[in-house]
């Protein structure tokens, strides 16, 4: 087991104490924090003023550490911002290394990745599961009142009665991760009944966005366009998604850490759309200004075939409402991606349609793309 919990305060209390005026800031304790979505949760929470713990193994095996140092390098100068390094597997760690006192705990960190959890199911029960109630037992002894907990909306699995509802026991899931991501959501319940920890559990749908994680389909479509090569779609390409942009699933977490009302609640926070895997190489193409030539792989693994949640509950309960649409979304993941500004990008864009130009960007418009190419899992 990893046990490596090396503290680093980067940050100032001092910036902190100004945001504040010397009042009391709310404290969160963000697991994952090192991650695709943890870290813009992260700088979300710093921009708002509050004090942020980070913990994050920089587990390396779906992307590097180099990247999610990336990831927090704007933290250090944002507000008062704690990183400890810690595996969630490693009970005795958590206790030691953190010192409790946090108003909420988001708990992000997981494993994930459809064949790594193939290769090495134990170790996905070990971080998923086991890694989760050890951070429920942190927040009972520390007296931790407000737990939000990322799951997926892979847990509905095959149930076919789309947009999957909240309500809707019947939960079908054919991957490991979906399996420990109802295992997680069950221990909630019980600390929640046992321990008056108001737990939240929201499902999450396909989230994509600057610091995307390689792994993910949108990252492997976009990179093999820049790079020349075909687009491979699972199957005929009919399967459809809800693909999230990571600023409003930010948003509906934020706002589930401000949730008040029952001790355990259960919400998806997805866009609201269906989207099919083909609508969304369109949008890329216009972000990225690439035409992308699309192969069917036809013997490959798929994910689900159809993925779409319905978040009339988020609205109701955390005031969500997912504002970007995908072609905005795909604008600023191309930024990032590329290295340049949304602006600029679309800007560029404009001005090749203009002028009609074949080809869409020159060469020079595009910023080495990151190499790290794992299959996209979708
Ligand atoms: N990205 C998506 O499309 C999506 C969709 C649904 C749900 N989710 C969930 O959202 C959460 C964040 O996903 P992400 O895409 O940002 O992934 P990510 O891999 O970028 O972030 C997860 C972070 O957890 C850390 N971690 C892994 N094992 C750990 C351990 N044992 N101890 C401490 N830290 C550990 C990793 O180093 C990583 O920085 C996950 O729980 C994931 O299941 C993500």
């Amino acid at each position: 087991m990893l046990t490596e919990p090396v503290p680093a305060l980067f940050g100032c209390r001092r910036a902190a104490d100004r945001l504040s005026g010397g009042a009391h800031l709310s404290h969160a304790l963000v697991t994952g924090g090192a991650g695709f979505i943890g870290s813009h949760l992260v700088d979300r929470l710093l921009a708002e003023g509050w004090k942020v713990t980070a913990v994050d193994s920089f587990d390396p095996s779906c992307y590097p550490r180099e990247t999610k140092e990336a990831n927090l390098a704007g933290c250090r100068a944002r507000g008062w911002f704690r990183l400890i390094e810690a595996d969630l597997r490693d009970a005795a760690a958590l206790q030691s290394g953190l010192d409790g006192g946090y108003d909420v705990i988001v708990h992000l960190a997981a494993r994930e990745g459809f064949s790594r959890s193939l290769a090495e199911p134990g170790v996905f029960q070990e971080v998923n599961v086991c890694g989760t109630q050890n951070l429920l037992e942190c927040a009972r002894t520390w007296g931790v009142k407000q737990f939000v907990f990322v799951s997926s909306g892979s847990v509905y699995g095959l149930n076919p009665r789309l947009p999957w509802r909240e309500d809707d026991t019947e939960l079908r899931p054919v991957s490991l991760v979906a399996s420990t991501k109802m295992s997680g959501e069950a221990l909630g319940h019980v600390y929640s009944h046992l321990y008056n920890i108001r737990f939240v559990a929201l499902r999450l749908f396909p989230v994509y966005g600057p610091r995307q994680r390689p792994d993910q389909a949108v990252y492997g479509f976009a990179q093999a366009m820049l790079e020349g090569r075909p687009v491979e779609i699972c199957g005929d390409g009919a399967a459809r998604s809800d693909f999230t942009f990571v600023g409003d699933a930010v948003d509906g977490i934020r706002a589930a850490m401000d949730y008040r009302d029952l001790s355990h609640e259960v919400i998806n926070l997805g866009s609201g759309r269906s989207t099919g895997l083909c609508e969304v190489v369109q949008a890329l193409e216009g972000a990225l200004g690439v035409a992308a030539r699309i192969e069917s792989k036809r013997g490959r693994a798929c994910g689900l075939p159809q993925a779409c949640g319905d978040i009339r509950k988020a609205q109701r309960l955390l005031g969500y409402h997912p504002r970007t649409t995908l072609q905005e979304g795909m604008y600023e993941f191309a930024a990032w991606l590329t290295g340049v500004s949304a602006r600029s990008l679309l800007a560029l864009h404009e001005a090749l349609a203009q002028a009609a130009l074949p080809g869409g960007l020159p060469a020079g418009a595009r910023a080495p793309v990151r190499s790290v190419a794992p299959t996209p899992e979708y």
